[in-house]
């Protein structure tokens, strides 16, 4: 059977991009940044974007479209006979566990649709909106109605095939995004407290730099870009011969990049006037954002606008995660499609409804002081997606001969790529290297080696 590819260019990126732009942009990373100390953070966000997140997505398209394999096969194929293939593991169990938490917050994204549908989601104070999220998201029906309806949208997206229903939705939806982003942006500059916010998001105090927020930038970097877990190594599996690897990879992330800076421009300025605090959480962007529309002629309707727009954002993500278990199921373990897609659905359907429990009636269940929500968060974005991107950068810059990835990052030399030599370096040393001593710091054994 041949297997699918996209259809365009333009679908690619858009795919790609699609995968990267989601709530890990809007949501996760204004609460990171903000419970973080702000734009020293986004220093040093840029910065592992720069030296991790750029190699190792360009690596992992390497391993896709040289294989064009699901995130096993590609290393059964790339490396027989090895013990490489192992990091489909990691991939599939990443795929379930970040759907598991990602869908609660998706579903939050619908309620928030609805309630601006009805009007419910206007006319309050700053304190109301608050309190009315938390008893939203402590409730114990609604919440978790919302996950299931979301992970089954996307169940029956992938399950459909990768073109139609992948492309299909990020042509259009993008765009959109972005246009109403920076709308959102206009209007929360305007406001009275503009300038604490943007002081807040770009002017950096190293001071508030403690040594978890490496870890915290290095995650969300991560976590945002959609790599260290196989998610670019499938969609890269449906790159064509054409594509050029190098360029969809610088802009995606700038895609990436930009979306997440806007998201903060559109939060801390608002957060500031309506006195929230920068380090509420996960609920900062829901708890804030109601107060900016509130502010806008017709706040119904946007709202209602944006909260699709963040919905399908999340949903082309929520795709890209069920599209690497989905495609192993397929493939490894010779299923058809829709029954693959089955199991990983039921799978992460049990572990969204913990997650949405453990937000209210399971809240006393914690580990190491988290809730499983938080649990499957920390565990996905900071040690297991590092960690992949890790073993990705060993695999690229230690197994995978030069001449080989030269071949196919050029397409069989057909196209340059000036920096081969400065991303092999990146690849082989500093990615890795940073990694490693960022995990080290945060154990504390670094200190211990220092001091
Ligand atoms: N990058 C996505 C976002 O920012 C989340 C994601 C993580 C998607 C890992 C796929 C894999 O929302």
């Amino acid at each position: 059977m041949k297997r699918a590819t996209f259809a365009s260019n333009i679908g690619i990126i858009l795919a790609t991009a699609g995968s990267a732009v989601g709530l890990g942009n809007i949501w996760r990373f204004p609460y990171m940044l903000g419970s973080n100390g702000g734009a020293a953070f986004l220093l040093v966000y840029i910065v592992c974007i720069l030296i991790m997140g750029l190699p190792v997505m360009l690596s992992e398209f390497y391993i896709g479209r040289r294989s064009h394999s699901n995130v096993k096969g590609a290393f059964t194929k790339l490396a027989p006979g090895t013990k490489w293939n192992l990091f489909g593991f990691i991939g599939v169990s990443c795929a379930v566990m970040i759907l598991g938490f990602y869908s609660v917050v998706a579903g939050w994204t619908l309620e928030y649709i609805m309630q601006a549908f009805t009007g419910s989601l206007a006319g309050k104070s700053a304190a109301e909106f608050t309190s009315e999220f938390d008893l939203f998201s402590t409730s114990l029906v609604r919440p978790l109605i919302w996950t299931v309806v979301f992970i089954l949208l996307t169940h029956f997206i992938t399950a459909s095939g990768v073109q139609k229903g992948i492309e299909r939705a990020s042509k259009v939806m993008m765009p959109m995004l972005f246009i109403i982003l920076i709308a959102l942006c206009v209007r929360s500059v305007t406001l009275e407290g503009a300038r604490s916010g943007l002081d807040f998001l770009f002017h950096p105090d190293f001071s508030k730099v403690t040594s978890s927020s490496f870890l915290s930038a290095m995650g969300q970097a991560f976590f945002s870009l959609s790599i260290g877990m196989g998610t670019m190594i499938t969609y890269s599996s449906y790159f064509t011969s054409k594509t050029n690897l190098q360029n969809t990879a610088l802009q995606v992330t700038i895609i990436d990049t930009i979306v997440a800076v806007l998201a903060g421009i559109m939060i801390f300025p608002a957060a500031f006037t309506f006195g929230i605090r920068p380090e509420a959480g996960p609920q900062l962007v829901f708890i804030t954002l109601p107060n900016v529309f509130e502010r806008l002629p017709l706040g119904n309707v946007w709202s209602c606008v944006f909260f699709i727009l963040l919905a399908l954002a999340a949903l082309t993500s929520t795709i890209s995660m069920h599209e690497v278990a989905t495609a192993y199921m397929e493939e490894e373990h010779k299923m058809s499609r829709k029954k693959g897609a089955w199991i990983v659905t039921g799978i992460c359907i049990v572990l969204g409804i913990l997650s949405s429990l453990s937000m209210g009636l399971l809240s006393g269940y914690t580990i190491g002081g988290l809730n499983f929500f938080n649990l499957l968060d920390f565990v996905t974005a900071k040690i297991l997606l590092p960690a992949g991107g890790m073993l990705i950068c060993i695999f690229i810059g230690r197994f995978v001969k030069r001449k080989d990835l030269l071949e196919e990052m050029t397409n069989q030399g057909t196209v340059r790529f000036y920096l081969f030599s400065t991303f092999y370096f990146l690849v082989r040393y500093v990615a890795p290297i940073a990694i490693a001593l960022i995990f080290l710091n945060e154990l504390g054994l670094l200190k211990k080696f220092i001091g």
